[in-house]
């Protein structure tokens, strides 16, 4: 969602602000500002769009300052323009905003009655006016502030500074994260630690509820009920170094090639070559004792969740419940005594995934996370942190924090199943085996790069897009269905190919290019019959398999990829690389921005 960065310093601020705004850009890109303190006043500039068209105000408008705040937004309240961008600013306040006030309505109907003026749509402006109400009334600023988000409901971040106050600012946590920065002499705010590491790499986190006061030499953090609280400063992982795309055209394409690395060194946690065994860090559970587990997340690490689910079933025998966890959040489903929660998260701050692992918390689950930022709310709030080593993924269509995912999930599957005595020694080193070739293998299937972007002109000429697969070539389905739509804008579905029969094979005609994911597996020939079904109704088929299956196919396929012919346990890991790819060069194709598709952003801490 939005990005926040806030800088006490003792030089001129304006530079570094936009710096740690493009680091920032990930979380939401429809418009940006910044505003600073000079000479006591406040100062603004702000633009529609990219935060290098706030860099050219900039520049033909420069502003001063050594203390101020900068923003990237994702719009909620009020269409993406100049007026609605962030800071919102009175003669007395600026302040920047993460997250939605959601009694802001009744909030403004009280200050419209009592002669305030709104210039914006948002609901953050209404922060902005009822602090400066406060201090207005004679209030002290921090008597003001308190009595402020006394006021406010919903989930937010916040970053204020004052006019006539070059030393002080105010941030706050409810619901979306916040980050202080402490540095030597000067302070920052920032909504993770990506956005502060070349600034420090000494961070602290706010927790619930919290706000704090900071000047150049420090932070003074306060709890929910007022009081003074200490919070551990710790030194961040995140790189400060410029990320870049490497020569590669998009942030995408990059992460795609990554993978092998990137499941190799997630590998890396796991696996022991020399026993050819998966171990897990340390259970403060007896995970043999699980009576089942319940798996939340959202969209693409929802689909890692769902491939668990097949795997953790099968192979290590527990029942296993999954649910999107903004269904799961709110649906109050009863958790057995004992339970586990297991959720699934590249960033770690999605707020109904926080949401649903706090409820479940609330059931007396033991709560497990795999996650790739490792000082993320989710990874905090989790009994067991399993990392993914993805490293910072820029692109917001997500591709190596899946696969990454998939890799520990893996990994906790055959963990549970040597647990459980589900399986013998014999099967627990083939399936390590099986996983430890991954790398090796996923190079090779991005080798078939030039091939998939042959095919993705018939995709990039679709209407309408279906993707079909069986067990755990089914989640691929549905995760090659979420790329396409998300960054090519085609209206993509994603299938079990048995339940084809039942209702989507209407729309089949040559118009609609059906892509099968058919690993060769116990239910290929299944998987056949129902591709076999489409050809028969005139559908184009663009079918993904290894040797034995595409010769099973005789030929009929519009389209195939071959890929390597490996143990089916770790094939939805490798078939999520050529939908991917398939995903990424429709999209070239069709021209559209494909590291920041329209509507999204890649941290999504509003409900
Ligand atoms: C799709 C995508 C999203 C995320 C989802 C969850 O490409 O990236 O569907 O997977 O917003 O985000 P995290 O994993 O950060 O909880």
């Amino acid at each position: 969602m939005c990005g926040i960065i806030g800088i006490v310093g003792r030089e001129p601020c304006v530079p570094l602000l936009v710096d740690g705004l493009k680091r920032l850009e990930y979380r939401g890109y429809d418009s940006a500002g910044v505003a600073t303190v000079e000479n006591g006043l406040i100062r603004r500039r702000r633009a529609e769009g990219r935060i290098s068209r706030l860099e050219a105000k900039l520049r033909d408008r420069p502003i001063g300052g050594t203390i101020g705040i900068g923003h990237t937004r994702w719009a909620t309240h009020g269409i993406p323009n100049e007026i609605n961008a962030h800071p919102h600013i009175t003669d007395r306040v600026a302040l920047v905003h993460n997250g939605i006030i959601e009694n802001f309505q009744e909030l403004k109907d009280e200050l419209l009655a009592g002669g305030r003026r709104f210039d914006s749509d948002t609901d953050t402006e209404v922060v902005a006016a009822l602090l400066t109400d406060h201090m207005e009334r004679g209030m002290p600023l921090r008597d003001a502030v308190r009595a402020t988000l006394d006021r406010l409901h919903g989930a937010f971040a916040l970053a204020i500074v004052f006019a006539g106050e070059e030393e002080l600012m105010i941030g706050a946590r409810r619901g979306s994260p916040l980050a202080v920065g402490y540095g030597d002499g000067e302070m920052f705010l920032g909504s993770d630690a990506l956005a502060l590491a070349p600034l420090t790499r000494r961070i602290g986190y706010l927790e619930e509820g919290d706000w704090v006061v900071i000047d150049r030499k420090g932070a003074t953090v306060y709890d929910a009920a007022g009081g003074t609280v200490e919070r551990r400063i710790v030194e961040t992982a995140a790189s400060g170094a410029p990320i870049g795309k490497a020569g590669y055209r998009h942030f995408m394409l990059k992460e795609i090639y990554e993978q092998p690395t990137a499941i190799g060194d997630t590998l890396q946690s796991f696996f022991n070559p020399a026993g050819q065994t998966v171990n897990l860090p340390d259970l403060p559970f007896d995970l043999a004792a699980v009576p089942r587990i319940t798996v939340a997340a959202c969209g693409t690490a929802y689909y890692a969740g769902l491939v668990a689910k097949y795997w953790l079933e099968r192979i290590a025998r527990i029942p296993v419940e999954i649910d999107l966890a903004s269904e799961l959040r709110y649906r109050e489903a009863p958790m057995p005594e004992g339970g586990m929660m297991l959720v699934v998260s590249q960033s770690g701050e999605t707020a109904d995934t926080l949401a649903a692992l706090r409820y479940a918390r609330a059931q007396g689950q033991h709560v497990v996370s795999v996650v790739n930022v490792p000082e993320s709310s989710i990874a905090r709030e989790s009994d067991v942190v399993l990392p993914t080593k993805a490293g910072p993924e820029i692109g917001v269509a997500s591709t190596k924090a899946f696969t990454t995912q998939l890799t520990t999930l893996a990994c906790l599957a055959i963990s549970a199943a040597v647990a459980r005595g589900a399986i013998d020694h014999a099967r627990e080193a083939a399936l390590s085996r099986s996983i430890a070739e991954v790398p090796s293998r996923a190079a090779e299937v991005l080798a078939h790069d030039d091939a998939i972007r042959d095919i993705a002109e018939t995709v990039a000429a679709a209407r309408d897009v279906l993707y079909l697969g069986r067990g755990t070539a089914y989640p691929i389905a549905l995760e090659g269905a979420l790329k396409l739509k998300e960054i090519s804008y085609i209206h993509a579905e994603g299938y079990a190919s048995g339940e084809m029969k039942h209702g989507p094979i209407a729309l089949i005609d040559d118009s609609v290019p059906v892509i099968v994911v058919a690993p060769s597996d116990a239910l290929f020939d299944k998987t056949a019959s129902n591709t076999e079904e489409v050809i028969a109704r005139g559908g184009k088929v663009i079918f993904l398999s290894d040797r034995p299956g595409i010769e099973r196919l005789g030929g009929k396929a519009t389209a195939t990829v071959e890929l390597p012919l490996v143990d089916s346990f770790v094939a939805p890991i490798l078939y999520a690389l050529p939908v991917q790819l398939l995903a990424y060069h429709a999209a070239v194709i069709r021209g559209t921005d494909v590291d920041r598709p329209r509507n999204l952003a890649k941290s999504v801490t509003v409900e």
